[in-house]
């Protein structure tokens, strides 16, 4: 299956996919990011679709079109947005049906969106995690695939927390992606 890793942050969890021996045929990034560089390094094909406006005028159905043009030419199967910072529309679900990934730092539906591991600390909740799940136009949203408990600990800030919780989005996104490559039809709905 080939697999293409959506990037925006520093690519951690890319890194640990690409480490596992999982072969990931393209990278996007959306935008100048340290994940460029550690595709780079590991010899992996990078493509930066650059969004420029981040304000409401943002086209947001073209930017997606110009994405799933790129991912259908590289032969793409499987998505899995990895820290990936732009909201995507309808034509990558429509080419993709069931085929986008993502992780997100909490048990959803607790804490969906950008500032999950702050609203986690701030809600004095003692325990957060996790989620591995199947994107939907819906965001935040879809089939959970798999999900892992992270422990709030006394003197956590977000960095802290958030760090322990990529700490386990490396493995179980790696264990999630694997599992799909060899069953194709897991988490499927149809
Ligand atoms: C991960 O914690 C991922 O769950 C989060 O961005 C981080 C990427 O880390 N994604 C989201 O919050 C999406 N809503 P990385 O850049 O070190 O791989």
């Amino acid at each position: 299956m080939r697999l293409a890793v959506l990037v925006s942050g520093t690519g951690s969890i890319l890194e640990a996919i690409s480490h596992s021996g999982i072969e990931i045929s393209l990278v996007v990034a959306d935008r100048e990011c340290e994940a460029i560089q550690r595709a780079l390094d590991r010899g992996l094909n990078v493509e930066l679709i650059e969004r420029l406006d981040f304000g409401e005028k943002f086209d947001r159905v073209a930017f997606t079109n110009q994405l799933v043009r790129k991912l259908e030419i590289a032969e793409i199967e499987l998505i899995a947005m990895a820290g990936f910072g732009t909201i995507l529309e309808k034509p990558i679900y429509d080419a993709y049906a069931g085929k986008v990934l993502n992780t997100h730092p909490s048990l959803l539906p607790a804490f969906p969106g950008w500032n999950a591991v702050e609203e986690a600390i701030i809600a004095g909740v003692e325990e957060t995690g996790c989620t591995i799940h199947q994107a939907t136009l819906e965001v935040d949203s879809g089939t959970i695939l798999a999900q892992e408990i992270v422990p709030i600990l006394e003197g956590d800030d977000t960095s802290s927390l958030h760090e322990r919780i990529k700490r386990i989005e490396r493995k179980l996104y790696v264990s999630v992606i694997k599992r799909i490559m060899n069953e194709p039809d897991y988490g499927s709905v149809a």
